[in-house]
């Protein structure tokens, strides 16, 4: 799935980051298929995890600073993908690149970023506009 703007929640630094975790995820999902060796998809999905955290906070300052009222709801979904893929993590460590590790990666890792992006977080966009034309019009005012 690519990137579209129409995605955009409309805080550019927040976009750049979604934009970026499209990139990683279908880089990994065409190196999963591809048929690459464990060692780079180690170094992919420790960058994936590292950029994830990341952008995770950066997008709760974000939700906090404008009082988003879907905050909880959001850092509950953020955990629960870090702490999966964690253990998605540990078991390709155990047991390598097998079918099973293959599957879940593409399936849950790769298919949840894009679902969130495209789902729970546009709330927070349409929240976030939302407020920024109110603004707009209270200073006018
Ligand atoms: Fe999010």
């Amino acid at each position: 799935m690519e990137w579209n703007t129409k995605y955009a929640l409309g805080i550019p630094v927040v976009d750049t980051q979604h934009r970026q975790l499209f990139r990683l995820s279908n880089e990994l999902d065409a190196e999963l298929q591809a048929g690459i060796r464990s060692e780079e998809i180690d170094a992919m999905l420790i960058h994936i995890g590292e950029y994830a955290a990341r952008h995770f906070a950066m997008e709760e300052k974000y939700m906090a600073e404008s009082n988003y009222p879907g905050l909880a709801e959001q850092q509950a979904t953020h955990q629960a993908f870090a702490k999966r893929f964690v253990e998605i993590y540990d078991e390709f460590k155990k047991k390598g690149l097998s079918r099973d590790i293959v599957d879940t990666l593409r399936r849950e890792l790769t298919d949840w970023v894009r679902e969130h992006v495209t789902g729970l977080d546009q709330r927070f966009g349409a929240y976030y506009r939302d407020r920024q034309s109110t603004a707009k019009t209270t200073d006018s005012l």
